[in-house]
C-alpha cells in the first residue's frame, strides 16, 4: 500500500464518500443560462437561416470589440482557425513554422496541413510557455511564422517574439485557444501578432454548443481573405480563385456564443479567484503551482499542478471524488504520428517533464466555494500529515 493511500484509508472510513468534483461542469453554466440560450436558438430555427448569417456577424463584431481587434472570422473550430491563419501567413510545402511540443497536438496538425514542419523550442520551466530564449537559434531561411500558445491560459511573453519576428520579418501568430480574455501589457490575447486563433470548444472558456473557432486580426485584406477562405474562397458565389474550405461557423454555435460572451468578464472574474484559493491554500504543499507571469492577464483555462507522483495522487483524488485531467501527458515530439520529425524523448526536458507531472485541478466559473474547499481538503489530505 503506498504511504498516500494509508493516509487515506482512515479518512475514507471516517467520513461520508464526498459527492464528485467534476473537472469542469458544463451543466451548471447550461442551467444558469438556459432561459437565454433557448430564446437564441429559437431565433435561429425560426430564421432560416442556420449557416453564417447575422449571429454569426453579431458575434463576430462583439468578440473583436471585447478582445481589441478590428477583426474577427468565425470559423467551425480552433483547428480550422489555426490552418487558415498560417495559410494567409503565405506558409506552405516545404517551410518551417516555430513551436512548442507542450500544447494540443491540433497547434501541429495545422503546420502539417500546409505542409510545413512543425520546428519545435522547449517551454519554460515557470510559465510553460514558449522559451523565446531558443527561439532564434531555431531560425533558417524556410522560417515563415513563429506560433506560441497560450497554454493553459497564460499568454506566451509575446515582446521578445514580436522583436525577433519583425527583425527576421517572420509573422508571429497566436494560438490563443485557450486564453479568451487574458492580456499581455494591456492587450486582449490573439490581437498582438499577425492573427489570434481561438477555439470556442465546448469546455474552453468561452465555449460554444459544438464546434466553433475564429481568427482575430487587424489587417483588412487579411480578414477579406479569411473570410472568402472559410466559404469554398468563393468571393462572389460559385467564382473560386483558390483552394477554398468549408470553414463556416454555424448560425446556432454563432447564437450561444453572443449570449455567452456577456458573461465572459464575470467568468474570468471567478476563475482568478479560484486561482488564488488554490494558491493561498495549496501554497505549502510538495507541489509545484502554477503562476501568472507579472503584466499579463491569465485567462484560468486550466489550473495545472507540478507533482513527481502524478499518476498515484490523480488516482486518489479519484477514490475521493475529485475529478482531474491531464494537459497534455504526451507532448507532441513524442507522439508517433510525429516520428518522423526525428526528434527524441529528452530533447525537450521542460515538456517532457510536465507531461509527466501534470495533472489539472477542477477549475470552472460555477464551481463553489464547498467544492474547492474539498478539493484543497482532498489535496491536503494526500499531501501532508497534518491536513487542516
Ligand atoms: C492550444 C490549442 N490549440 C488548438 C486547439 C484546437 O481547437 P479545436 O478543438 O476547436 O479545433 C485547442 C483545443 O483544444 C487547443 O487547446
Amino acid at each position: 500500500m503506498s504511504i498516500v493511500t494509508e493516509k487515506l484509508l482512515p479518512t475514507l472510513e471516517s467520513q461520508p464518500a464526498p459527492s464528485t468534483i467534476p473537472l469542469l461542469d458544463l451543466k451548471a453554466q447550461y442551467l444558469y443560462l438556459r432561459e437565454e440560450i433557448s430564446r437564441a436558438l429559437q431565433d435561429v430555427a425560426d430564421s432560416g437561416t442556420y449557416v453564417l448569417g447575422s449571429r454569426v456577424r453579431e458575434f463576430e463584431e462583439a468578440f473583436a470589440a471585447h478582445i481589441g481587434a478590428r477583426h474577427c472570422v468565425g470559423v467551425n473550430s480552433g483547428t480550422s482557425a489555426l490552418h487558415l491563419a498560417l495559410i494567409t501567413a503565405g506558409v506552405g510545402v516545404g517551410d518551417e513554422v516555430i513551436t512548442v511540443p507542450m500544447t494540443f497536438v491540433a497547434t501541429t496538425w495545422a503546420i502539417s496541413y500546409v505542409g510545413a514542419r512543425p520546428v519545435l523550442v522547449d517551454v519554460d520551466p515557470v510559465t510553460y510557455t514558449m522559451d523565446v530564449g531558443q527561439v532564434e537559434r531555431k531560425i533558417t531561411a524556410r522560417t515563415r511564422a513563429i506560433l506560441p500558445v497560450h497554454l493553459y491560459g497564460q499568454p506566451a511573453d509575446l515582446a521578445p517574439l514580436l522583436e525577433i519576428g519583425r527583425r527576421y520579418g517572420i509573422p508571429v501568430i497566436e494560438d490563443a485557444a485557450q486564453a479568451h480574455d487574458a492580456r499581455y501589457h494591456g492587450q486582449g490575447a490573439g490581437t498582438l501578432g499577425f492573427a489570434g486563433c481561438f477555439s470556442f470548444y465546448p469546455g474552453k472558456n468561452l465555449g460554444a454548443y459544438g464546434e466553433a473557432g475564429a481568427i482575430v486580426t487587424d489587417d483588412d485584406c487579411v480578414a477579406a481573405r479569411l473570410r472568402r477562405l472559410r466559404d469554398h474562397a468563393q468571393g462572389q458565389r460559385y467564382h473560386h480563385d483558390e483552394l477554398g474550405f468549408n470553414y463556416r461557423m454555424d448560425a446556432f454555435q454563432g447564437a450561444v456564443l453572443g449570449v455567452k460572451l456577456r458573461y465572459l468578464d464575470a467568468w474570468t472574474h471567478a476563475r482568478h479567484r479560484l486561482a488564488a484559493g488554490y494558491r493561498e491554500r495549496l501554497a505549502d504543499l510538495p507541489l509545484q503551482l502554477p503562476t501568472e507571469a507579472c503584466d499579463l492577464r491569465h485567462a484560468w483555462h486550466l489550473y495545472v499542478v507540478l507533482h513527481p507522483e502524478r499518476d498515484r495522487l490523480r488516482c486518489e483524488l479519484e477514490v475521493l471524488g475529485i475529478s482531474t485531467g491531464l494537459h497534455y501527458p504526451i507532448p507532441v515530439h513524442l507522439q508517433r504520428a510525429y516520428s518522423h520529425l526525428g526528434y527524441r524523448e529528452g530533447d525537450f526536458p521542460v515538456a517532457e517533464r510536465i507531461a509527466r507531472e501534470c495533472l489539472s485541478l477542477p477549475l470552472f466559473p460555477e464551481m463553489t466555494a464547498i467544492q474547492q474547499d474539498q478539493v484543497v481538503a482532498a489535496v491536503r489530505t494526500l499531501l501532508r500529515e497534518d491536513p487542516v
